[in-house]
């Protein structure tokens, strides 16, 4: 076990560089089951999904191999369809390996992926895509089981625009026989990354970022060198964290229009921001001033992945804030520990009502998932006096090196083994 300690007060002045997407990274990392070539994924970052995805795919059968912070998967002597129950339950995301398993081995086999601490995470509609192009489904003893002669292609309505269930059937579809069209898909930066990638190896997807994605089966797919975009969400974190603890902070290698909700949001709030290419640059030196209404919504809405982080923001703004979440059912469970540091939020539902306060005083608070335990560290940094952030494994999952950006920003944050 892992722990943070931190002395507040320090404002952030300095220059990191954002790591590829996590959520682009986990579904590309299932795409290299497609082809038995070799794929490259540059600049993966150091975190531990992306570490349980390739434990997944070793167990699958696939050589993985870490160079110089680039990943090397080497999928020809895959032999095996199982994915395992502990791996299935620590990752959500590898059921996203069910699309592309399937398209190889045409079977597959995965323990219920559960939901985890910030809703229910069903996989219904992943499940609903699949049987369109011609999977049989067996539900037995908490595994999902999948049967295909052949995926054929067919046109899919999604019920909702889910991330996951738009990736893996994009992934079970690109080599079906014929054409697939996804309707109601996703729209994230990270599914753009995804048809980017695939297009790469050889297949034909169009329409990635709009609401139709259209792919065309091909045979073969083969092997290619790819540079995920920016994360997206560990770019947020820290425009967050700056605007928090005041400061001037500079982000390299982000996408400002990935995270443009964000910051008409920061701009609200009072915060200065410049744009230069794939360069954010934030300043702020005053207590920033609330934002009414924030609410969180499929993208090109306001990101769920960074409501943890605004919320607590709007706890030490000037005013009062409504921060309604849209999209899980209980991706409040950070807010008690805010409340332990001084704030005053109430949660009714789907709502988090803050009237802000002067300042966070530190306290000793416990993560119960990533990016909720990302906002307890900005709010850590940003108080008045030390704190100490438990259970920060949850952390790991998807910030590498987070303390050394932070530290090399001005925060006074160190990890201590307990
Ligand atoms: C992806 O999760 C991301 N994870 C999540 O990021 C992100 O919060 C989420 O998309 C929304 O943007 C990865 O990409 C690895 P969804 P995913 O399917 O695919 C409902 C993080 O912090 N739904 O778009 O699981 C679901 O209950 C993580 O990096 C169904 O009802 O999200 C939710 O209400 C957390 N049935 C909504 O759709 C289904 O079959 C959105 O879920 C699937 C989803």
């Amino acid at each position: 076990m892992e722990k943070y300690i931190i002395n507040g007060g320090n404002k952030l002045y300095g220059s990191i560089e954002i790591q590829s997407a996590k959520n682009s990274v986990l579904p590309i990392l299932a795409a290299t089951v497609l082809t038995d070539d070799k794929v490259k994924i540059l600049n993966a970052p150091n975190i531990t999904d992306v570490k349980n995805m390739a434990k997944i795919l070793s167990k699958l059968g696939c050589d993985v191999m870490y160079e110089n912070g680039n990943i090397i998967v080497d999928s020809s002597r895959a032999d095996c369809y199982e994915i395992p129950r502990q791996l299935a339950h620590e990752l959500r995301s590898s059921v996203f390996l069910l699309g592309s398993v399937i398209s190889r081995f045409h079977t597959a086999k995965i323990a219920y992926p559960g939901g985890c601490d910030i809703g229910l995470r069903p996989v219904d509609l992943h499940l609903a895509g699949l049987k369109r192009l011609g999977v049989e489904i067996d539900e037995e003893k908490g595994y999902i089981i999948c049967k295909c002669e052949k995926l054929k292609g067919n046109e899919i309505m999604l019920d909702c625009p889910s991330v996951g269930a738009t990736e893996n059937l994009m992934l079970a579809a690109v080599k079906a026989e014929g054409a697939t069209v996804i309707k109601n898909a996703a729209r994230e930066p990270e599914i753009e990354d995804l048809q980017r990638l695939l297009n790469c190896m050889g297949a034909k997807v169009r329409g990635a970022g709009s609401g139709t994605i259209v792919i065309e089966g091909v045979r073969e797919l083969h092997g290619c060198e790819f540079l995920p975009i920016p994360d997206r969400i560990e770019a947020g974190t820290f425009l967050i964290a700056a605007a928090m603890c005041g400061g001037e902070v500079e982000l390299n290698r982000v996408c400002a229009e990935n995270i443009s909700s964000l910051l008409h949001k920061l701009r609200e709030n009072g915060c200065k921001i410049y744009l230069n290419n794939d360069k954010i640059i934030l300043e702020n030196h005053k207590r920033p001033t609330s934002v009414k209404s924030i609410e969180t919504q499929p993208y090109p809405g306001f990101p769920t992945d960074l409501q943890a982080q605004i919320t607590a923001l709007c706890c030490i703004c000037r005013g009062q804030s409504i921060i309604t979440e849209n999209l899980f059912e209980t991706r409040f469970k950070y807010v008690p520990e805010l409340r332990k540091m001084g704030a005053d939020v109430t949660v009714i539902n789907r709502n988090a009502f803050v009237r802000g306060v002067e300042r966070f005083n530190g306290a000793t608070v416990i993560a119960h998932d990533l990016r909720g335990g990302a906002a307890l560290v900005s709010a850590a940094l940003a108080a008045e006096g030390r704190s100490e952030v438990l259970n920060i494994s949850h952390i790991d999952r998807g910030y590498g090196s987070f303390e050394y950006k932070l530290r090399s920003l001005g925060g006074d944050i160190v990890r201590i083994s307990i």
